[in-house]
């Protein structure tokens, strides 16, 4: 049996940042490694959030949110938003993060990421101490000039792969194509 934990090996993954319409009146924003596309039709995206975030909180009062792909350059600024709590702190004003208007739902995207996607909580599934939300998406923004039909130009920008603790990694940006 494997020592560690058993998600770690599942681990580097693409890291998103959730930004959220609070209680308390602020836009919060989480990071989330816990993602993934789910279907097609409708676009969906699942995202693992735990009860006890207040992200969590804020889904249950508003159920839009933006799904913001940051750059790997933000690897400090995601590991702050994600060691604080919007409960306590306002991460947008302490940590200096702008915020852009969306153009569908009345929550913005993160100013400086390299996408984002519009979304509606769609689906909600309790596992444990998480609620898996799945995310309709409404809108797709791409930050010019870095991506076209087949994602990321990786000779252009990375992404944040979150390891464990402190660890990101960044995409290799020569592919490795499989034989046909
Ligand atoms: C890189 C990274 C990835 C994370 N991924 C998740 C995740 O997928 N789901 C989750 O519930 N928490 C995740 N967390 C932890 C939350 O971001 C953290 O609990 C945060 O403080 C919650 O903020 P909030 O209370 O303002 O919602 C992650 C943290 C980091 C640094």
């Amino acid at each position: 049996m494997y020592e560690g934990k058993f998600y770690r090996l599942l681990h580097p993954r693409p890291t998103v940042v959730i930004v959220t319409k609070c209680p308390n009146g602020r836009f919060n924003l989480m990071p989330a490694s816990w993602n993934t596309p789910v279907s097609e039709e409708p676009p969906t995206i699942a995202v693992a959030v735990d009860k006890e975030s207040y992200t969590h909180q804020c889904l249950r009062h508003y159920k839009y949110a933006t799904i913001n792909v940051p750059p790997i350059d933000a690897a400090d600024l995601i590991y702050k938003l994600g060691t604080t709590s919007g409960r306590e702190v306002d991460k947008a004003a302490q940590f200096g993060v702008k915020l852009e208007p969306s153009s569908k739902i009345d929550v913005p995207r993160m100013s400086g990421a390299l996408a984002a996607y519009e979304a509606e909580v769609y689906k909600e599934v309790e596992v444990g101490e998480v609620v898996l939300y799945i995310f309709r998406v409404l809108d797709v923004w791409t930050a010019p000039g870095v991506a076209d039909q087949w994602g990321f130009d990786f000779k252009k920008v990375n992404i944040p792969l979150h390891g464990a603790g402190r660890a990101f990694y960044r995409v290799d940006p020569r592919p490795v194509f499989a034989k046909k």
